[in-house]
C-alpha cells in the first residue's frame, strides 16, 4: 500500500505555463501516458478563461479525448460556476478551487478579492455537494507574494480554514513562485494545522528555487502526506521568467523512495512520461 501520494499535475499546471501551444492530441497523450504510471489523482485542465490560459482552452476536448484508466481521478480547475459546468459536461471526476492567501496575488489570478473569491465557489460547492463530486481547494502564496512580499502565516491558516469549511475535501498548500524554505514552510504549516489536520493537507511546492525537496522534508516532518508535482518539472512562474515549474514527479519519488516511503508509481513509465513532457515543451507550435 502506497504511504505517500504524489498528485499529478503536468498536464494542468505544468502546461498551462507554456509558451508553445501544445496540440490536444499530445496532451491526451501525455494523459494517457500518466494513467499507466500508478497514479489515483490527475490534474488535467483547468475551466478558466481562454483569455486568460490560452494554453487550456482546450480543456472539454482534452478531458473528451483521455482513455480513463480504472481507479483513476481526473480532475480540472474550476474558478466559478460556468467553470464547474464545463468541467462536469466534460465529466471531470472531481474539480478545484483555487484561492490566494495575498490580496495582490488574488487580484492578479482571479480578477478577484480573496473574500469575492470565496464567494463565487460557495455556488460550485453546493452544485457539486448535489452531485456527489469533490472539491479540493488550493491556497496560493503560502509563505511569498510576488506583489505583496512574504505571506503571513496566519493569513493562509484563515483562508484554508475557509475552504475546508466550506467542503473542500483536502487542501493543497501552494508555494507559487517556490521562494519557500524548509522555516517558512514549517511556520505556515504550524499554523494551518490549528485548522485543518494534516490528513487533509497537500503540499504543491513550484521548485523555483531549487528547494522544493526541502520543504517537502519539512512537511513530512508535520505529518503532510500527499504532495503535487509535474512530471519532468513541466512549468514555469509567469513572475519569473526562465524559473524552474513544479517539483518534478520522478525526483520527488525517488526522494521518498530514499526516505522509505513508497509512493507507489511505475519508475519506468514516470521516466518514460517525464520524457515525453519534455519533448512536448521542445517541439510545440509557437502560440
Ligand atoms: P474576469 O475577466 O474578471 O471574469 O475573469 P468575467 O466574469 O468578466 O469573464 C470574462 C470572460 O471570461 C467572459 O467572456 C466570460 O464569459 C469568460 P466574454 O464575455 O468576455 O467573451 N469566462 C469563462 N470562460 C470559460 N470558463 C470560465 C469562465 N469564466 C468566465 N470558467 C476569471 C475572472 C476567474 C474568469 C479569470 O480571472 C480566470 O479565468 N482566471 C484563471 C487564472 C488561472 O487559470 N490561473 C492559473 C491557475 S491557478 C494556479 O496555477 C495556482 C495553483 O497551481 C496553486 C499554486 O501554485 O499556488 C493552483
Ligand atoms: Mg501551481
Amino acid at each position: 500500500m502506497p504511504d505517500v501520494e504524489l498528485f499529478e499535475m503536468g498536464p494542468r499546471d505544468g502546461l498551462q505555463n507554456e509558451k508553445r501551444l501544445i496540440p490536444a492530441a499530445d496532451k491526451i497523450a501525455l494523459v494517457d501516458l500518466l494513467s499507466r504510471a500508478g497514479f489515483r489523482r490527475i490534474e488535467v485542465t483547468s475551466f478558466v478563461s481562454p483569455k486568460w490560459v490560452p494554453q487550456m482552452a482546450d480543456a472539454a476536448e482534452v478531458l473528451g479525448g483521455i482513455a480513463r484508466a480504472p481507479g483513476v481521478r481526473y480532475a480540472a480547475l474550476t474558478p466559478n460556476l460556468t467553470g464547474y459546468e464545463g468541467a462536469r459536461a466534460a465529466r471531470a471526476d472531481e474539480v478545484a478551487v483555487f484561492a490566494s492567501a495575498s490580496e495582490g496575488f488574488s487580484k492578479a489570478n482571479l480578477n478577484a478579492t480573496i473574500e469575492e473569491s470565496l464567494d463565487r465557489f460557495v455556488p460550485i460547492m453546493q452544485q457539486a455537494a448535489t452531485e456527489g463530486v469533490p472539491v479540493r481547494g488550493y491556497v496560493s502564496v503560502v509563505t511569498d507574494c510576488p506583489f505583496d512580499g512574504p505571506t503571513p502565516p496566519a493569513n493562509v491558516a484563515r483562508v484554508a480554514s475557509r475552504l475546508f469549511a466550506m467542503g473542500c475535501y483536502e487542501i493543497s498548500l501552494g508555494d507559487t513562485i517556490g521562494q519557500g524554505r524548509p522555516e517558512t514552510i514549517d511556520a505556515m504549516l504550524a499554523a494551518v494545522l490549528d485548522e485543518v489536520p494534516a490528513e487533509r493537507l497537500a503540499g504543491h511546492y513550484h521548485d523555483t528555487a531549487g528547494r522544493a525537496l526541502g520543504n517537502i522534508d519539512a512537511s513530512l516532518a508535520r505529518g503532510i502526506r500527499v504532495f503535487d508535482a509535474a512530471v519532468g518539472g513541466l512549468g514555469g512562474c509567469p513572475y519569473a521568467p526562465g524559473a524552474a515549474g513544479n517539483v518534478a514527479t520522478e525526483k520527488v519519488a525517488a526522494h521518498l523512495a530514499g526516505q522509505g516511503f513508497d509512493p507507489g508509481l511505475d519508475m519506468d513509465i514516470l521516466r518514460e512520461a517525464a520524457a515525453f513532457a519534455r519533448a512536448l515543451r521542445a517541439t510545440g507550435e509557437t502560440a
